[in-house]
Formats: C-alpha cells, sequence, structure tokens
C-alpha cells in the first residue's frame, strides 16, 4: 500500500473544507451574540455544519481501521511526531463538536433551541460562566496550531525532502 484509500482521501479534504466553514460560521455566531443578534438559525447552521465534521470524523476512524493507512515515511523522531500530530487531530476533531453541541446543552442556548424562542438565546456575556464554551474555544485554536505544524510538515516533504509524501493524500491520477 503505497497511499490512503480513495474514500480516506475524500473525507480528509472534504474536513478540511467543513473545517473552514464552521470556523467561519462560529465566528460569526459569537460577533452575532457580541451584538445580541443571534439567531437560531445561524446556531442551526454552525451546528449541523461543525456536527458534520464529527460524524466524518467518526466514518473516517472506522474506513482508517477498515482499509488501513501506508507505511510510515521513516523512523526518526520528525516522523513520530508527524504521527503524534496525526492522532492528536484526531483526537481535537472528535472533542470540538462535541464541546460545542455541550455547549448548547448547558447554556441558554438549549432552552432557545429547544423552544424555538429566539429571544432565550445568550446575548453579549452569556457564556461567561459556561465551561464546555471555554473549552469549544481553547479546542478551536488548539486545532489550529496543530494544523499548522501538520502542514507546514506537508510542506517540507514537498518542497525540502520532495519525497512524494503528498501523493500519498491526493486522488489517483489514471
Ligand atoms: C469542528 C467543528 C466546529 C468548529 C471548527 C467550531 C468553531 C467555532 C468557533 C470559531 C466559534 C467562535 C468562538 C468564539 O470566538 O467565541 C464557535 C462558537 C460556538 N460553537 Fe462551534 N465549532 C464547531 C462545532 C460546533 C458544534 C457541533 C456545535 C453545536 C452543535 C457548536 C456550537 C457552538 C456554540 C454554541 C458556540 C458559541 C457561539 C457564541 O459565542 O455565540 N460548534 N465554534
Ligand atoms: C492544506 C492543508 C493540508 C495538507 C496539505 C495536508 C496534507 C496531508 C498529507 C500529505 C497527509 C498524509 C501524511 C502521511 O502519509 O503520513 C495528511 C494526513 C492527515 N491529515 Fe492532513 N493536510 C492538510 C490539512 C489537514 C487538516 C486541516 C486536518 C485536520 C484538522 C488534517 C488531518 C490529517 C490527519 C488526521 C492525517 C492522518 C491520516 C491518517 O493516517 O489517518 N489535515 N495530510
Amino acid at each position: 500500500m503505497t497511499q490512503y484509500s480513495n474514500r480516506m482521501i475524500l473525507v480528509h479534504w472534504l474536513t478540511l473544507a467543513l473545517l473552514v466553514a464552521a470556523w467561519f460560521l462560529g465566528e460569526e455566531l459569537a460577533e452575532a451574540t457580541d451584538e445580541s443578534q443571534a439567531t437560531i438559525a445561524g446556531y442551526l447552521v454552525h451546528g449541523i455544519v461543525g456536527g458534520s465534521v464529527l460524524l466524518l470524523t467518526v466514518l473516517r476512524l472506522l474506513f482508517r481501521r477498515q482499509d488501513g493507512t501506508p507505511p510510515a515515511m521513516g523512523d526518526t523522531a520528525m516522523d513520530k511526531l508527524a504521527k503524534g500530530i496525526h492522532h492528536t487531530l484526531y483526537t481535537v476533531l472528535f472533542l470540538l463538536p462535541v464541546s460545542g453541541m455541550i455547549t448548547i446543552a448547558s447554556s441558554d442556548a438549549g432552552k432557545a433551541l429547544l423552544s424555538g424562542d429566539a429571544s432565550l438565546l445568550p446575548v453579549d456575556g452569556g457564556y461567561e460562566h459556561v465551561f464546555a464554551h471555554e473549552v469549544h474555544e481553547v479546542l478551536v485554536t488548539t486545532l489550529i496550531l496543530l494544523a499548522i505544524v501538520h502542514v507546514l510538515g506537508a510542506i517540507k516533504h514537498q518542497f525540502i525532502a520532495k519525497d512524494g509524501l503528498m501523493e500519498r493524500m491526493l486522488p489517483r491520477r489514471k
């Protein structure tokens, strides 16, 4: 096996696209909350896009078990770091959407969504004492930092080592 399976490749890039959208929608939602103008629709769209990252991550771990992965590029400290970052990325991809769901369940947003009454949604400062909200924010930052290191690693392989690692995560050319 020299490459990831097609479905692993598809889910890798689809997750990236959904993450960018969820991040943007989350920032918009937080801004709307600060202006006391958040809407039920804003919550639903962010929750659905973010929730689909969770669904894709569960599917991805299942595919990974069934399809396997190409062998590690080597056994250096950098290769081990890359593997550790992959595992941490999976953990954060799972915990981040879950913390978002707990944020809703443990705040006034839960009541607002259940009743469909937007006037109950948290307004500026409404998440101050919601622990899951802080966890959600910390996980967003953690994910961004991990993704930056991950992408720098991919760039190093592509342009410095020139060892063809990128091909493992790109669709096969026939
Ligand atoms: C991987 C997927 C997700 C990403 C990347 C993401 C990203 C974000 C970001 C960037 C924020 C703004 C944080 C801030 O600056 O205050 C946010 C807020 C929030 N997210 Fe997510 N999120 C994800 C999944 C979810 C899910 C699945 C839910 C719930 C079903 C959710 C619920 C929330 C809530 C309730 C807030 C607070 C909004 C506010 O402060 O008004 N998130 N998210
Ligand atoms: C432009 C952005 C990205 C590039 C160029 C990229 C590139 C790659 C490449 C080349 C691999 C294969 C590594 C190997 O064979 O050892 C890989 C694997 C992986 N990528 Fe990315 N990636 C990007 C963004 C992301 C993002 C945003 C995430 C998650 C938040 C992510 C999560 C992963 C994970 C978890 C693996 C390990 C797959 C496995 O072994 O199960 N990637 N990426």
